[in-house]
């Protein structure tokens, strides 16, 4: 349910014509033990991060193809990237993340889980350093773009998508999007208020961290290929998504849909309400809505 505070933001957002400036976030490398154990905890099925991993699970599987290589930069402990690949059990996935934390996270859940097409190295996702030119068929990335240190290192990131992904290849980036007032991320960080305080406080350095839409659109369209889109939210634009559609025709098979509905079935109803607004307001511009 949409209340009245969050359309009071989203309007007072549109009509602002000031922008906050950014704040590069205290630490780039998520490499502190409580950080990386109370990030990965919010994967887990009661965490506020299961809703966008359904969704973005769902947007990347539309785009890829059977035996591709998938790079996905700033994977974390793997917690979402694990999902895709058991999704997409046909493609190949490689995570880059610079912290040895959060890459023996990862290690442990695709021992345990038994993931067979996806390993994490520890490389710079700015870099893509041993990725040869037109290598790759898709980049993914989720809420880490926010974490290079400054528009120039986003530049570079962004060069060298351009430089390993296929003429075909396929873009999915979903980060924060940095909101114009100071009162709006207030706002929302309020809305999370029953959160542990390190959540909180993650929360707040990443919303303040995130690249302001113009400088991303800039690069967006200097850069990468011409057919990339770049949408944000209906209403508060409070996530930004990258999307180049590549090659990919075919339609997912039932049985992919299925999984897809079994997971939805399967979130609390605060998670399943949040997939919802996500799922609605990216719709509202543009974005195919996800029936599920
Ligand atoms: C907020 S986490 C997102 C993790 C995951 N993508 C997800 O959605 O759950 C961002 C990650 O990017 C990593 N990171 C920061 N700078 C990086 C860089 N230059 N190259 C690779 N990973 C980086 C951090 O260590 C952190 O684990």
């Amino acid at each position: 349910m949409i209340s009245l505070s969050l359309i009071k933001v989203a309007l007072q957002e549109y009509f602002s014509s000031s922008q906050i400036l950014r704040r590069p976030e205290p630490r780039l490398v998520m490499d502190d033990d409580d950080q990386v154990i109370q990030f990965d905890s919010e994967g887990e099925p009661s965490g506020n991060l299961v809703s966008s991993y359904l969704y973005i699970s769902f947007r990347v599987t539309e785009l890829i193809n059977e035996s591709s290589l998938v790079l996905d930069l700033g994977s974390g402990s793997g917690q979402l990237l694990s999902r895709i690949a058991r999704y997409n059990p046909q493609t190949n996935f490689i995570g880059l993340e610079l912290s040895p934390q959060m890459i023996a996270f990862a290690n442990e859940r695709i021992q345990r889980q038994q993931i067979s097409n996806m390993e994490m190295r520890h490389q710079d996702m700015s870099l893509l350093d041993g990725f040869s030119d037109k290598s790759v068929d898709a980049i993914i990335s989720s809420l880490a773009i926010h974490h290079l240190p400054d528009l120039k290192t986003l530049e570079v990131c962004f060069k060298n998508i351009a430089r390993v992904l296929k003429d075909d290849g396929s873009i999915f980036l979903m980060d924060f999007n940095l909101l114009k007032r100071e009162e709006s991320i207030e706002y929302f960080i309020n809305c999370e208020s029953k959160s542990p305080r390190r959540s909180l406080r993650d929360y707040s350095y990443s919303l303040r961290a995130a690249f302001p839409l113009a400088s991303m659109k800039e690069l967006v369209t200097r850069y990468l290929p011409k057919d990339t889109c770049v949408y944000t939210p209906f209403g508060c634009p409070f996530f930004i998504m990258i999307l180049r559609k590549g090659r990919k025709t075919e339609p997912l098979t039932q049985d992919k849909i299925k999984q897809f509905k079994e997971a939805f079935k399967g979130m609390s109803p605060k998670n399943k309400s949040t997939f919802r607004e996500i799922n609605l307001s990216f719709a509202l511009n543009g974005v195919r809505k996800i029936a599920l």
